[in-house]
């Protein structure tokens, strides 16, 4: 690199160093939400790290996804960055800083020369821009290592995003008072406020937009795959301008009884039933989680008709079931009994009803629970304690999945073989409200006849 080059690099730009942003839409709840872990965890020094690139292969990396503690406590998704709630020396609470990397130097050519200079990855907030944008003080991202390194006094961490900053803290943490800092922030999310609400119903709209398109090309994806249906989900999520909330099982056929297909290099054949999984991501991760089962073909086959009006039939009653005050278990458990009640009138099981559910021998053909809790995670919520969440008590703004399903694996000899590789599932995303529920998504039809009226409209 000749001297000539490197002083030619440093002159000669523009000054873009202000820019005038309003704050995020959310700063008011994300401040809402810090001043509740500051409430849990007095006189404690707090750090919530948003993660770092994890390399795909030699030097490219996965497309970065910050951790959701992080992005549900400041609103920021930037790689690297660290969130540290400093307890007040006076007068209780903490003072929140975040901490990013600011814009790249020029003098010292850092912005043309190093991997995460401007040239090569954008343009950065600067930090007095992020402060503005995120509604608390913002600091070098480069003095944090030190900065925990020497600090006193009780700290806390939310592991598995950032090795720099866990190394950096390693002689004073404990792993049983992280797990507790996890599990609160695990807890918090679990009622959903005004923001998350609307983030979600924005997933849900435009994942039902989704699988419009999906139904609008099935006969041309049958020249192709299943990859043929993931893709065309995924031009919905890009064309709005948002991602995908997991990998999009598109099972065509017998990959239906597979529970997580994600392979999706199967034909799609007419005869054959869809299992399309799939939810919109919102630019603020917040995820839909939708499964429809649709016949390639337009109409259900007489079985194919009993499998998913019995789907559906579970599905109304666990819908039924969600409602402040109900256990979380309620709607599971009514939706198990209606599919165990099936499988005993279809002669698959013997009664009585009692007996099969007691001993949850339904379970070989509906696998699965019945739900979770959805939110910036698909399975939202994991880390919450046992009586906060599956056997807890359902509060208004809480957001689940209803989804039940029956899957005959094509090796199954315990079914007849006409049953031999049918899968359905039927999944909305739930909302509790004050007085019972709203389905998110219910504007994709469920019924069998008004999913062959939908499927006939869109297709012409
Ligand atoms: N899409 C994964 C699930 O339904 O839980
Ligand atoms: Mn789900
Ligand atoms: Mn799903």
């Amino acid at each position: 690199m000749s001297q000539e080059l490197q002083e030619n690099m440093k002159q000669g730009w523009a000054d873009t160093e202000r820019r005038d942003l309003s704050p995020i839409a959310q700063a008011a709840h994300t401040a809402r939400r810090r001043e509740a872990l500051s409430a849990r965890f007095p006189g404690e020094r707090l750090v919530i790290p948003a993660g770092r690139l994890k390399t795909r292969s030699n030097d490219t990396d996965y497309p970065f996804r910050a951790a959701v503690e992080y992005a549900y406590l400041t609103g920021d998704q930037t790689e690297n960055g660290v969130l540290i709630l400093e307890p007040r020396e006076e007068g209780g609470g903490h003072e929140a800083t975040l901490y990013l990397l600011p814009r790249s130097n020029r003098e010292n050519g850092e912005f043309w020369l190093s991997g995460q200079g401007e040239l090569w990855v954008g343009r950065r907030n600067s930090l007095t821009e992020a402060a503005r944008l995120y509604g608390l003080p913002v600091e070098d991202v480069r003095q944090v290592a030190d900065l925990l390194r020497e600090a006193r006094g009780p700290v806390r961490v939310v592991r598995g995003h950032d090795r720099t900053v866990e190394a950096a803290l390693a002689d004073k943490i404990t792993g049983e008072r992280d797990e507790e800092l996890k599990v609160f922030l695990s807890e918090q999310r679990l009622i959903k406020d005004e923001f998350e609400i609307a983030e979600l119903t924005r997933a849900c709209a435009s994942t039902v937009r989704g699988f419009e398109d999906v139904v609008r090309v099935l006969d041309r994806a049958q020249a192709t795959s299943e990859r043929y249906i993931e893709g065309t989900f995924f031009l919905r999520a890009r064309v709005e301008g948002n991602d995908v909330g997991y990998g999009t099982i598109a099972a065509a056929g017998p990959h239906a009884t597979t529970l997580h297909w994600v392979r999706n290099d199967g034909p799609v054949r007419p005869g054959e039933l869809l299992l399309l999984d799939a939810g919109v991501e919102t630019t603020e991760l917040y995820t839909a989680d939708v499964t429809r089962t649709l016949p390639i073909g337009g109409r259900f086959t007489d079985l194919q008709r009993r499998v998913y009006d019995a789907v559906y039939e579970a599905q109304e009653a666990g819908i039924a079931a969600v409602r402040p005050g109900a256990k979380y278990r309620d709607f599971h458990e009514a939706a198990q009994r209606v599919l165990a009640g099936k499988l005993v009138e279809w002669g698959l099981l013997e009664g009585p009803v009692d007996r099969v559910t007691e001993l949850g021998l339904q379970r070989r053909w509906t696998l699965h629970g019945t739900g979770h809790m959805l939110g910036m995670d698909v399975h939202d919520c994991a880390a919450a304690r046992r009586e906060a969440y599956v056997e807890g008590t359902l509060e208004p703004g809480m957001c689940l999945t209803v989804e039940p399903g029956l899957y005959f694996q094509p090796d199954d000899l315990t079914v007849p073989e006409e049953y031999r590789g049918i899968g359905v599932r039927i999944e909305d995303d739930i909302l509790v409200t004050e007085d019972g529920n709203r389905n998110l998504s219910a504007a994709l039809p469920r019924r069998s006849e008004d999913v062959e009226a939908w499927m006939a409209a869109l297709r012409g």
